[in-house]
């Protein structure tokens, strides 16, 4: 082999080199699926045996949330509603209108929202105001006495 075809095959060699570098994590990117929120792992939110029946209590837990490839650890909140001993459902934090964060109050036996006055019933029901939907709720399950919580399920207007 003479120089010139020597330096010839290095630099073709080079640009398969660099070519496949470019290549290989732009093929990755386009082909390879983010991680998606199916994973989403249920999450212990409390203990049923300390709640009051038909009294709503604001519950904080931590829970993994997936964003893209990135796993992110953030604190979040519950209402969660205990029916019975075997029986509770949890309403997600946010109002159905623009999203501010709701309470319980006893007195008018409502969640009410600060920000435009929606009402809601103790099952998350629009009873007034510009809400367009009930509040959301988490998918939920017991184990024992304990309440595990996993994603949301946005409820639809009729619900
Ligand atoms: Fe709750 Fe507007 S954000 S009523």
């Amino acid at each position: 082999m003479d120089r010139r075809r020597f330096y010839l095959a290095a630099i073709y060699g080079l640009n398969a080199v660099i070519g496949a570098a470019m290549a290989i994590p732009a093929a990755l990117y386009l082909l390879v699926p983010p991680k998606t929120k199916k994973g989403t792992a249920w999450v212990e939110a409390t203990d049923l045996g300390q709640l009051q029946p038909n009294a709503p209590q604001e519950v904080v837990f931590r829970r993994n949330r997936v964003d893209g490839w990135k796993v992110v650890s953030e604190k979040t909140t519950a209402w969660v509603v205990k029916k019975s001993d075997t029986e509770a459902f949890a309403l997600a934090p946010g109002c159905t209108h623009l999203g501010c964060a709701y309470h319980w109050e006893a007195a008018k036996n409502s969640f009410v929202c600060p920000c435009h006055t929606s009402l809601f019933s103790i099952d998350g029901k629009v009873l007034e105001g510009p809400a367009p939907r009930p509040l959301d709720r988490f998918e939920t399950k017991l184990s024992g006495t304990k309440l595990l919580i996993g994603p949301v399920k946005v409820q639809d207007k009729k619900a």
